[in-house]
């Protein structure tokens, strides 16, 4: 064992030093021409050994082209310390090639094995109460924990070692849903160091800290960093600091990042032409996606649309939740094109509060929209339905016999068959309409503002997703194209760029949004947006006074409504009501007004505004509207004023371009008909288009 221990740290320290050079995209991974392909989670170590042939070839016979295994299954590799069996893997990816599946595996990181938790107990996460998590679930392992990091760069090793010279194996998903679930964060000994050496290096001196976190306020001063806790509503009497929490959000991002970059340092060692992601979650506020656009190959996430939410319209609980859905894609996909989802729900699912079918047809469309997003693949989460155990209610493609395909596993293989079909039409020239790429709009976030809205929203009926939700969902209606992107990136070949409460701002990106509109680029930006610092301090000036220059307007106050009370602004002869959020908006001369407050004690005053700007605009919308319909009219009048001839499609009925197809699919509890010409090819569905439904065509 000590010589064990020696070899493995000799690989920690290597994997920790190792810079993950960028790998060259490796076009062989996802052909163009392909587009799309479709896969499925199978547990080998789950069933039988004398079923996994069967299996193997059952999955093949659904259609699907890859198959993802191991990823809980640290246990079954190295059932003893040190003692690593990887011949059922073996067997299994000998069975996966043989029936023409690719195979992804995965780094075992989420269910460290029994025998590691009783040898060293310091591994586990401990939760807010102070509680040491047990075994007996997942994610319960302290990545935080040098010992833990030990243990799995061992693993990591010999996994990648062992597969990461095997053309069969295809790629690499590292740990799952990297998060404590609920637990979030480990309040442990190696964690609370670690954030530590973390404000240590952002600040330097303890002084500085105390600046930031404004420890002038309740006497929260610290003398040196040793004193520091990570700050713990449980333990804290009254309210924390706002700023500490927001350095606790970072660090808990960046400490994510660096555990999963540490994996993929490993894995970079030993493969060859192999991909690496990790399976983010859809809209999970931890763990940022934005960090790691340097580490990952691929951009993949987990999405099950039906689990029991209402939704909109008679069958939204069936049908999921189009902005959502087309949020992540739009999001991932902006890294670097190599994106999709890795597990799409097969079915009904075990977790939600209730857990209703899935509209048939529901999960063909999603698979569909994926296509339509530019996904490069799709996987699924699982082949067979497990017997036993906390998942036993949950779906897979195969029924509880292991042989007969569920309706879910017959979507799927539906899906594969149109993706096929649609193979036979691709063609490699086809360029983006010029109409449709006259919208494309970047949808700028940044998850600083949404933690800091969170740490301290001031009003209960405030929701940061739900805000941008409303953006989304009005510019989908528009049938624009957008690119999710943090404001790392370049905004100049963007028509249109999109910031929704925009909380914290600095010098730097104020500038680059000036020089954005002078140049040409519409601006459009919304409630809350420039009130703080990147402190989110706020500042000592007028109410989010840096950004009055760019939109032409003063913010002499906002306002917000008791749950019960509901607002209104006019606009354009009607009428909508607002709740949550209200800047009360002073234009200056030359800005136009778009909104007008109708009723408070500021009736008459201004909710929105817009300007032109250089060779652009700048639009500020200070209302949040309950039903987002202002949102979606102002977005319109402003596309079209642009010369951009937006389309005004249902918000839930989706319409995207993709490599020469157009695809529509329909989120929404009626009919729509797709806005095709007549002498559109069609070539998956119909011109009507059912709830759930989906029509692909081509245009001449
Ligand atoms: C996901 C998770 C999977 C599985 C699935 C069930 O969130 O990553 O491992 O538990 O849920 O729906």
């Amino acid at each position: 064992m000590p010589k064990l221990r020696l070899a493995a740290s000799a690989a920690l320290i290597m994997s920790l030093t190792f810079q993950p050079v960028l790998l060259a995209q490796n076009p062989d991974w996802f052909p163009k021409k392909d587009m799309l392909t479709i896969g499925v989670y199978y547990y080998p170590e789950a069933w039988p050994e004398s079923q996994w042939a069967r299996d193997m070839a059952n999955i093949r016979k659904l259609g699907m082209e890859f198959v993802h295994m191991g990823e809980f299954a640290w246990y079954f590799m190295e059932p003893e310390e040190g003692h690593y069996n990887f011949d059922w893997l073996e067997k299994n990816v000998d069975l996966a090639a043989k029936n023409g599946l690719k195979v992804v595996l995965c780094t075992p990181s989420a269910t460290p094995p029994i025998w590691l938790e009783r040898e060293h107990p310091e591994i586990l996460m401990v939760d807010a109460r102070g509680r040491t998590m047990q075994h007996g679930s997942r994610e319960q392992a302290d990545w935080s924990s040098p010992v833990y990091r030990e243990y799995v760069a061992k693993i990591d090793t010999e996994l990648a070692k062992h597969f990461g010279n095997d053309p069969r194996v295809w790629g690499w998903q590292i740990d799952n849903e990297l998060s404590h679930y609920g637990r979030q964060y480990s309040y442990s000994k190696a964690s609370t160091e670690k954030f530590r050496d973390w404000l240590r290096e952002k600040y330097g001196s303890i002084d500085k800290l105390n600046e930031a976190w404004g420890g002038t306020f309740w006497s929260e001063m610290y003398q040196n960093f040793d004193q520091v806790e990570m700050p713990n509503p449980q333990t804290l009497v009254a309210d924390p600091s706002p700023h500490a929490l927001l350095d606790l959000n970072r660090w808990f991002a960046d400490e994510a990042a660096n555990y999963l970059k540490f994996q993929a340092g490993i894995l970079r060692q030993y493969t060859k032409n192999q991909w690496i992601t990790t399976n983010f979650m859809t809209l999970h506020k931890d763990v940022d996606a934005s960090r790691l656009q340097k580490t990952l190959d691929v951009f993949t996430w987990t999405h099950y649309p039906v689990h029991g939410e209402l939704g909109e319209g008679a069958l939204g609980f069936r049908l999921g939740s189009a902005e959502q859905m087309g949020f992540m894609h739009d999001w991932m996909r902006s890294f670097n094109g190599l994106s999709g989802p890795m597990e799409l729900q097969p079915g009904q699912v075990n977790w939600g509060d209730v857990n209703p079918w899935p509209l048939p047809g529901a999960i063909h469309m999603w698979i569909m929209r994926a296509f339509g997003a530019g996904a490069r693949l799709v996987c699924t989460y699982r082949y067979r339905q497990p017997l036993y155990n906390s998942e036993l209610y949950h779906k897979g493609l195969a029924e509880t016999d292991g042989v007969t395909p569920s309706p879910g596993g017959r979507e799927y293989a539906q899906a594969m068959q149109d993706v096929i079909k649609l193979r036979q039409y691709f063609d490699s020239n086809a360029q983006e309409p010029q109409a449709y790429a006259k919208r494309r709009t970047a949808f700028l976030i940044n998850y600083d503002n949404w933690w800091d809205i969170s740490n301290h929203p001031q009003t209960s009926r405030w929701n940061t997703v739900g805000h941008w939700m409303s953006y989304y969902r009005a510019l989908k209606s528009l049938e624009a194209p957008i690119d999710v992107i943090t404001p790392n990136r370049d905004f100049s070949k963007y028509p249109f760029v999109v910031g929704p409460a925009y909380q914290l701002v600095d010098e730097e990106l104020i500038r680059r949004f000036h020089e954005y509109a002078r140049n040409g680029g519409h601006l459009i930006l919304t409630a809350r947006t420039g009130q703080k610092d990147p402190h989110g301090h706020l500042w000592e000036a007028l109410w989010a006074a840096p950004i009055y220059p760019l939109i032409g307007a003063k913010i002499p106050r906002y306002d917000v409504l008791p749950v019960g009370v509901d607002g209104h602004v006019s606009s354009a002869g009607k009428s909508y009501a607002w709740g949550a959020w209200g800047d009360v908006l002073e234009p200056d001369v030359g800005t136009q007004v778009l909104a007008t407050y109708a009723d408070q004690f500021y009736a008459g005053k201004a909710a929105a505004v817009t300007r032109k700007y250089g060779k652009g605009t700048v639009t500020y919308v200070g209302v949040d509207t309950l039903d987002g319909e202002l949102e979606r009219a102002l977005l319109h009048r402003l596309y079209q004023d642009a010369g951009a001839a937006p389309a005004n499609l249902d918000p839930n009925f989706l319409v995207d371009w993709r490599d020469g197809f157009w695809v529509a699919t329909n989120f929404a509890s009626k009919s729509e008909a797709i806005p095709a010409p007549p002498n559109a090819r069609i070539l998956i569905g119909q011109r009507e288009v059912p709830p759930g439904g989906v029509a692909v065509w081509q245009e001449p």
